[in-house]
């Protein structure tokens, strides 16, 4: 085909693309003239596939609403169950590649290029996949406004730096939520994030039920699905020296939310998923991860800040772990951070147990640093 720009071929998972080839640096993608394709999302498309594989309903259709290339929905196609696919972009120039990589891989399916706003008020789909740059917000009232009780719905948002509080009044404007920076910022993020579908959706008097949430590289991920209405779990909190994230009421100085406050998957599905033949063993180590801690409570500690606090050296993460399962805690590792961990431990047993594990002659003081 006659592109306007050189191409290269990927394989990712079970498809085989034709994609610009551009010059690529790490991180979220900008919209630019060409399709877009970036492979550090891979990891968002793997484990998509491997929840759409254990979806608690048989889906007939889906649709690629911003499908850039199509890698989304071509592998939607290929690794899952779902027998119509149709395909999604306002860019002429991306349906014209997405046609293309259908012929490569065999599939036939509709592909159209209009706004996905208006190509949902007519159009109806099993499963519903919103995957802008940057913020999804102008999509999600409109999604949840038209698409009926039971669809399923995947929504990815890379504007991380807002919801992880490095732009807090972006996040108020945006979505109506105060965040935090600080090493939990990721969950809290997602949370809003949750949150925020979550109170789209009560506004066309439904509900949300997460199926997987998580983050990675430079993005957050909620596939879950809509359900009838019912009241959203959310909450503000606060973070307490000495007690962790505690529940505080809205007018709360330091209050940040609302978050949803439910649990970020349906844990008895996470726990039935498991890696496909096209799954990166990367992603299949992230899903390993969520599967540990998917039934634990909400907000994790890092032994950085534990370390901070008691003026002295870290244990390893893993006596920390055994030093809170002896005490007949549970306690896993988090996804969200790589020296993370979530707990059902109360805040002064985990403090106890750090201080018991801390490396001897390590402490550089008693009570918490300045
Ligand atoms: C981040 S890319 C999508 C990446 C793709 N889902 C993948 O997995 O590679 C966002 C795409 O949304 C398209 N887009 C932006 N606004 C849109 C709108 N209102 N309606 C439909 N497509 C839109 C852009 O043309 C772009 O191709």
């Amino acid at each position: 085909m006659d592109l306007p720009f050189p191409v290269q071929e990927v394989n990712e998972g079970a498809a085989r693309l034709q994609v610009p080839e551009l010059p690529r640096r790490k991180g979220p993608g900008t919209a630019g003239p060409w399709p877009f394709y970036n492979p550090t999302m891979r990891v968002n498309r793997d484990l998509s596939a491997v929840v759409l594989a254990k979806w608690p309903r048989r889906l007939r259709s889906a649709l690629d609403g911003l499908a850039a290339c199509g890698a989304w929905g071509i592998r939607m196609r290929l690794e899952t169950r779902i027998d119509r696919v149709a395909f999604n972009d306002r860019s002429g120039l991306a349906a014209r590649v997405i046609r293309e990589n259908l012929r490569r891989n065999r599939i036939d399916a509709d592909v159209t290029s209009e706004d996905f706003v208006s190509h949902i008020r007519s159009h109806r789909y099993d499963f519903v996949d919103i995957d802008p740059f940057g913020p999804p917000t102008p999509f999600l009232a409109p999604f949840f406004k038209e698409a009926p009780v039971g669809t399923g719905f995947g929504v990815t948002a890379t504007d991380t730096a807002v919801l992880g509080g490095t732009y807090p009044q972006a996040c108020i404007r945006r979505y109506g939520a105060r965040p935090r920076r600080c090493p939990q910022g990721q969950e809290i993020g997602l949370r809003i994030l949750l949150g925020y579908c979550a109170l789209r959706a009560a506004d066309s008097s439904k509900s949300i039920r997460p199926i997987l949430s998580f983050a990675a590289e430079h993005f957050l991920r909620v596939v879950g699905i809509i359900d009838r209405q019912s009241p959203p779990p959310l909450a503000f909190v606060a973070h307490r020296d000495g007690e962790g994230f505690v529940q505080v009421r809205e007018g709360e100085r330091d209050a940040i939310g609302p978050l949803w406050m439910g649990s970020l998957h349906d844990v008895t599905l996470v726990r039935q998923m498991s890696p496909s033949e096209w799954t990166h063993p990367e992603s299949a180590r992230l899903l390993s991860t969520i599967q540990g801690e998917a039934d634990l409570p909400p907000f994790f500690v890092t032994t950085d800040e534990l370390a901070t606090r008691e003026r002295g050296s870290p244990p390893k993460l893993t006596s920390f772990l055994e030093g809170l399962r002896d005490r007949g805690h549970r306690a896993a590792r988090t996804h969200f951070h790589l020296r993370g961990i979530r707990t059902d431990a109360a805040y002064d047993e985990i403090l106890s147990v750090f201080r018991e594990r801390m490396p001897s002659g390590s402490t550089g003081g008693s009570g918490p640093a300045s």
